[in-house]
């Protein structure tokens, strides 16, 4: 069996959306294997691609360049299914990209990786539903353009566990909670079951891997004797560029550990910065 750290290397290098979440999920079921079986998987160390592989579809284009639509519509809908599977996507690369790069160099409890290849496997089923969703709508994800860019937090925190944590699942990822009811609601009015169910799977599951975030950010202050508030401000205000744009899903972002005073003052209406 190959190491973790590697398992992570072959699912980043991997382009293709299909085979890439199912190598993922494959790895996944072997890592838990290993885990009961009480014989874990080494997680060695190793050196992983600065930015993944991707399909050659969709065209990763400025956000400011892809085209808006009326999200009451059915093209509507389908482009915000689109930008999801593209999110879940990014978010496959992003949990293995945490294993990749500070497994075997951070030491981490083994439980670390338990949660991150958890959560992996977690987006790995999201891409899958939202790819079904979009089937329903006679789309499949690369049939329209996705957004650039979204790789950027993960360079720019390449070397900073501490800032990896803070703006991956406690900023982007919360971002989530705030934003899935509203996308629920719509998918409600258009009476696409299929598509409430399955982003009602993954607004369950996100507060699991933004409570993962919490965790073993905390941990990792605790470790450094570092105050997690100003620091998890510190990080943000370094790595995420704006602020951080309310209303906030106050009580799912509780339930994951996420406490008020951590991001109101980098919202946009917080008076000092
Ligand atoms: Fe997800
Ligand atoms: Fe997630």
């Amino acid at each position: 069996m190959i190491p973790l750290t590697q398992m992570a290397t072959d699912v980043l290098q991997t382009a293709d959306g299909a085979e890439k979440t199912a190598l993922s999920r494959k790895y996944a079921a072997e890592w838990f294997a290993s885990r009961e079986a009480g014989a874990p998987i080494e997680i060695g160390t190793a050196a992983p691609p600065l930015r993944p592989a991707r399909p050659q579809k969709p065209a990763l284009l400025d956000p400011r360049d892809v085209p808006r639509r009326k999200p009451g519509t059915p093209e509507g809908r389908v482009a915000m299914l689109h930008a999801v599977a593209h999110i879940e996507l990014n978010a496959v690369d992003l949990h293995w990209d945490i294993i990749a790069r500070f497994g075997g160099r951070v030491d981490f409890p083994i439980g670390f990786y338990d949660d991150w290849v958890k959560s992996a496997d977690e987006e790995s089923k999201h891409f899958g539903l939202m790819s079904d969703c979009l089937a329903n709508y006679g789309a499949h994800y690369g049939s329209l353009d996705a957004h650039a860019g979204m790789w950027s937090a993960a360079e720019d925190t390449a070397d900073d566990i501490l800032g990896r944590l803070a703006v991956v699942p406690m900023v982007l990822e919360a971002r989530g909670l705030d934003v899935t009811p509203g996308m629920i609601k719509l998918f409600k009015q258009a009476k696409d079951t299929a598509a409430v169910e399955a982003m009602e799977v993954i607004y369950a599951e996100e507060v699991h891997h933004v409570s993962y975030g919490s965790k073993w950010f905390h941990f990792l202050c605790g470790r450094q004797n570092l105050d997690p508030t100003p620091t998890f401000h510190g990080l943000v205000r370094k790595y995420f560029h704006g602020a951080l744009k309310p209303p906030f899903n106050e009580e799912k972002r509780a339930e994951a550990g996420i406490p008020p005073d951590f991001y109101w003052p980098l919202s946009e209406s917080a008076a000092v910065r």
